[in-house]
């Protein structure tokens, strides 16, 4: 397992559209090789997931986790997934995105360092697609879980937070510790960086 280089916004592979990994293909050591690589380098940098072409391979796989943290009690975390060939489907209305059909949080990416933005999107989602081993997985993720996968499914398409972020909303690191008031940091219960 190797930790590797995180693209950052600018680089072209950030905005093309992934290929899909043809299912015979998901048990070849090289594929392997990239989700061993791409859990380490997540886990590495603290963050909620990643998705393949922020470490410069596009193919649509993204890993997700979010640990239990003893300081939200109330948040159960995020099981451990890796994604391969992902499909999101909201299960709400979304034209136009009710308030009450809505999750609203501050997201950061490890492809955009330093910056948060507000980001508004459905708040449950059916999940579909194939584990590592190539099992058909289909689930459903409500809350701030649903917010995840979509930001790492968008990643698969070439779409960074900053493109769905009220821009008005766009902050620096140092200035959202300022100035940012905990209330708005917390979804669910728990504050999400990255
Ligand atoms: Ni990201």
């Amino acid at each position: 397992m190797a930790i590797r280089k995180i693209a950052q916004m600018g680089d072209p592979v950030l905005r093309r559209r992934a290929e899909e990994v043809p299912p015979a293909e998901l048990a070849s050591a090289a594929i392997q090789r990239l989700i061993d690589d791409m859990i380490e380098t997540m886990r590495d940098a603290d963050g909620a997931g990643i998705a393949a072409p922020q470490v410069n391979e596009s193919l649509r796989i993204s890993v997700i986790e979010v640990v239990r943290n003893p300081r939200y009690p109330d948040f159960p975390g995020i099981p451990f997934t890796v994604l391969v060939n992902p499909l999101i489907e909201p299960l709400v209305g979304t034209s136009p995105l009710a308030e009450r059909d809505s999750i609203v949080m501050y997201e950061g990416c490890l492809s955009v360092n330093g910056i948060r933005g507000r980001v508004r999107r459905p708040r449950k989602v059916r999940v579909r697609g194939l584990d590592r081993e190539g099992h058909a997985l289909d689930f459903t993720w409500e809350g701030v879980p649903a917010a995840v996968v979509q930001h790492e499914t968008d990643h698969l398409d070439g779409i960074l937070f900053v493109d769905r972020a009220d821009p008005r909303s766009l902050t620096f690191l140092r200035e959202y510790d300022r100035y940012v008031p905990r209330e708005l940091r917390l979804v669910d219960g728990v504050e999400l960086v990255d």
